[in-house]
C-alpha cells in the first residue's frame, strides 16, 4: 500500500503577487506531511503536520495571517478526523491559538466531545498545555491592511468573486501505508464576518470527513454554501456509489454551484491512494505527494510534477 498526501491552501482568486508564495507554501506542507508518512507515521499525524505548516505560513488564511472579523479580530476554526474510528475533534472561534488543528486533535483524543468553542476551547487548551499567544501575534501586516481597505463583507456566492479576495481555508487529506485515511481543515473564515460566525471548516461532514471504508475529504470555499450541501460527505457519498474521487468531487462542487450558487474546492483521497484536487473558483493552490513524486497546481488546468529526492 503506498502512502499519499494532498494539501490545499484555499480556493478563491489568489492575486499574482501571492501566487508563487502560495504554491511554495502548499509544496512545503505536502513535503512535511509526506515525510511523516515516509517515516512510518499515521495519516492522522501527516495531516496535522501539513496543516500546522500552512497555519504557520502567513500567506494563508489560517493560524498566522488569518482574516479578520468585522471587529478586526482573528477567530479561527479547525477540524481533524481519523478514518479508522470516525473519531473527530474541532474548535471554533478561537482567538489566540497559533495551531488550532492541534487543539482540535486534543479535543478528539482527550475529551468525550467533538467540538469546543470560544472560552471553553481556551480553558481546555490551557488544561492540556496548548499554549495561547497574544491575539495580535496572529495578525499579519498584509491582512490588517486588507481589512482596513475592504470594510464590506464578500458573500462568496458565484457572482461575488473578485481579485481582492485572496485565500480561503487550508487543509490536508492522507492515506498511510496501512490504508488508514484522515483529514484536517483550518481557517480564519471570511473577512468581515460577524463576530461569532462559524463556517463549514469545523463542522463534521462539511469542512472535512474521513472514513476508512470510503476516503477522506477537506473542503474550501464559501462556508455557508458548503454547510448547506454538506460538501465533504456529499463527495464521499458519490464515492460510496462507485464514482472516482475526481468525478465525485466535480459533481458535488457543481451541485453546490447549481443549488446555492456557491463556489469552492476540495481535495480527496481514497484508501487505495486514488486522489483529486478540484475547484470551481478562479484558483486553488494545491500539492500532493504520491508514489510518482510531488504534484502541484494553481490554475484550473495546472498539473505540474517534480521528482522528490529521497
Ligand atoms: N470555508 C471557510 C469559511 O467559509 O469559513
Amino acid at each position: 500500500m503506498s502512502a499519499v498526501i494532498v494539501v490545499h491552501g484555499g480556493a478563491w482568486s489568489i492575486p499574482e503577487h501571492l501566487a508563487e508564495a502560495s504554491v511554495d507554501g502548499v509544496k512545503a506542507a505536502a513535503r512535511a506531511g509526506s515525510s511523516v508518512l515516509l517515516g512510518g507515521g499515521s495519516a492522522l499525524d501527516a495531516v496535522e503536520a501539513a496543516v500546522r505548516a500552512l497555519e504557520d505560513n502567513s500567506v494563508f488564511n489560517a493560524g498566522h495571517g488569518a482574516t479578520l472579523n468585522i471587529d478586526g479580530e482573528v477567530e479561527l476554526d479547525a477540524i481533524i478526523m481519523d478514518g479508522r474510528t470516525l473519531a473527530c475533534g474541532a474548535v471554533s472561534s478561537v482567538k489566540n491559538i497559533a495551531n488550532p488543528v492541534t487543539l482540535a486533535r486534543a479535543v478528539m483524543e482527550k475529551t468525550e466531545h467533538v467540538m469546543l468553542t470560544g472560552r471553553g476551547a481556551n480553558q481546555f487548551a490551557e488544561s492540556v498545555g496548548v499554549a495561547a499567544v497574544p491575539p495580535e501575534a496572529l495578525v499579519s501586516e498584509y491582512e490588517r491592511k486588507e481589512w482596513q481597505k475592504h470594510k464590506t463583507y464578500v458573500t462568496g456566492v458565484e457572482e461575488d468573486f473578485s481579485s481582492r479576495w485572496a485565500h480561503d481555508t487550508v487543509g490536508a487529506v492522507a492515506v498511510d501505508r496501512a490504508g488508514n485515511v484522515a483529514c484536517a481543515t483550518s481557517t480564519g473564515g471570511i473577512r468581515n464576518k460577524m463576530v461569532g460566525r462559524v463556517g463549514d471548516s469545523p463542522v463534521i461532514g462539511c469542512g472535512g470527513y474521513a472514513d476508512n471504508s470510503i476516503g477522506a475529504v477537506s473542503c474550501t470555499g464559501h462556508g455557508e454554501s458548503i454547510l448547506k450541501v454538506t460538501l465533504a460527505r456529499l463527495i464521499l457519498s458519490h464515492v460510496e456509489q462507485g464514482k472516482s474521487v475526481e468525478e465525485s468531487s466535480r459533481l458535488s462542487l457543481q451541485h453546490m454551484a447549481d443549488r446555492v450558487r456557491g463556489s469552492g474546492g476540495s481535495i480527496a483521497v481514497s484508501p487505495s491512494g486514488e486522489w483529486a484536487a478540484t475547484f470551481t473558483t478562479t484558483r486553488m493552490a494545491w500539492a500532493a505527494v504520491d508514489q510518482e513524486g510531488l504534484w502541484y497546481g494553481l490554475d484550473p488546468n495546472d498539473r505540474f510534477q517534480e521528482t522528490l529526492s529521497q
